[in-house]
């Protein structure tokens, strides 16, 4: 990484808290860089764009010639991330898709070794079967915000709150229960799970 590049994610990191954008705990990031550095995936997918920051990360810690293609329902996220990646010389190493997550993973094709899932993690469940369908044997998926009881989850309306974390809870224990997934769980940051597809 060039000391640009990361005056550019310093800027963002600014941007992100100014304008109340989630992005990755400084926690989080540390786990997913080391998964993706461990990994050296050839192709990236993410969910869950937002300004383009996670993504930026990934693509500056894996290959030169490796490329992500990441999707958010965000159209002013989506801007934002555009211009970042342009400025960070990443452009033309990223495929943005504007779709609700769920239809965009029903229709995409390709397989994919490393998968950051990060967008609504009411939909994480339903996103799951979808991604590893997706998935190159031996890819790693790592999923933030899996903790049911810390972060945002606790901030929101009760009612609301409980319906999110029951289908955490139920993407938890796929993820768990699924014996072609290799998971470890961190409690750093909202909760991060590192999972291996062994096919
Ligand atoms: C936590 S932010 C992603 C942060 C980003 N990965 C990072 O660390 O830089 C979650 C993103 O999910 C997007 N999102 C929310 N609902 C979505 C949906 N149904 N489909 C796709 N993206 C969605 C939001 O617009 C938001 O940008």
């Amino acid at each position: 990484m060039t000391k640009k590049q990361q005056a550019i994610l310093y800027e963002m990191e600014a941007y992100a808290a100014m304008n109340n954008v989630p992005v990755i705990s400084k926690d989080s990031a540390e786990v997913l860089v080391k998964a993706c550095k461990e990994k050296a995936p050839k192709t990236i997918l993410e969910i869950g764009t937002a300004i383009g920051y996670s993504g930026a990360l990934m693509l500056l810690n894996s290959d030169k010639d490796s490329n992500l293609t990441t999707i958010d329902i965000s159209i002013p996220n989506l801007l934002e991330a555009k211009n970042n990646f342009s400025k960070l010389g990443l452009n033309d190493r990223v495929n943005i898709i504007l779709e609700d997550c769920v239809l965009a993973l029903q229709k995409l094709e390709g397989r994919f070794d490393f998968v950051f899932l990060d967008g609504p993690v009411a939909k994480y469940a339903d996103c799951l079967p979808l991604i590893i369908k997706l998935c190159s044997l031996e890819a790693v998926i790592v999923a933030d915000n899996v903790s049911v009881v810390k972060g945002r989850l606790i901030t929101q309306k009760p009612e609301r709150m409980k319906r999110v974390s029951d289908k955490l809870l139920e993407f938890i224990e796929a993820v768990k229960s699924n014996p072609s997934l290799k998971s470890e769980f961190y409690e750093t940051g909202d909760g991060v799970v590192v999972a291996r597809y062994t096919g």
